[in-house]
């Protein structure tokens, strides 16, 4: 099994995966961190993954409420041999990510966050994460730009897509201002990349 054979399978189910330009920035930036532990929210079918596992010799705890995803995602990982390295957490990301915050082991636990699961709500999220990740490490965060509407509010079709822009800028803003995150980049590729480190203590 290859990367392309994955893309095939996303099509197949209609799965929204990590695009071509966004798999070489993640890439890029698992190898220049060069995490021990990564978190991840959406899943999916396993596919960034299986990118950050195989740029890395990182263990990654990723989280997904689809139950259909999640089987697909345990048979890619074990295709491509990273199964040993990852533990899935299924089911509501709000109620996991609230159950590794109650647990004391996990403060400062992640040294690489990848929030790609709802994108109304990462605002929602933001503060937990932040506790989750370790200072100085790294925080990424795809599809803020929202096929571009996010920088240009005025052309959303819908109400949903309104309301959906309106949360990723909040969310955006609050990266921007908050006491905790630094070196903040917004990086303007397909769906938009946000990057931001964790001070340290
Ligand atoms: C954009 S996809 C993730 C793609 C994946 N990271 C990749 O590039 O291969 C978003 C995923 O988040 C999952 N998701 C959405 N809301 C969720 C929630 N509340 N809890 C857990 N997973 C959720 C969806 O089922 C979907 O699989």
């Amino acid at each position: 099994m290859n990367y392309d054979d994955i893309l095939t399978l996303a099509k197949q189910y209609a799965v929204p995966i990590v695009r071509t330009k966004s798999h070489s920035i993640l890439e890029n930036l698992i190898k220049k961190n060069n995490p021990k532990c990564i978190l991840e929210i959406g899943t999916a079918i396993g596919y960034s993954g299986i990118i950050m596992l195989k740029s890395s010799s990182a263990k990654l705890v990723t989280i997904e409420h689809n139950k259909n995803y999640v089987k697909l995602a345990k048979s890619n990982f074990k295709k491509f041999k990273v199964n040993k390295r990852v533990k899935i957490l299924f089911g509501d990301c709000h109620v996991k990510i609230a159950e590794m915050v109650a647990d004391n082991k996990y403060k400062d636990y992640f040294d690489f966050i990848f929030l790609d699961g709802p994108k109304a709500q990462y605002s929602l999220l933001l503060e937990n994460l932040i506790y989750l990740l370790k200072p100085n490490s790294t925080l990424v965060v795809d599809n803020v730009l929202f096929r571009g509407y996010t920088t240009n509010e005025q052309i959303a079709p819908t109400k949903r897509f309104k309301t959906i822009i309106k949360r990723l800028n909040d969310f955006i803003d609050m990266c921007k201002n908050h006491k905790e995150l630094y070196d903040i980049k917004l990086i303007d590729t397909e769906d938009g990349i946000l990057y931001a480190k964790k001070i340290s203590k």
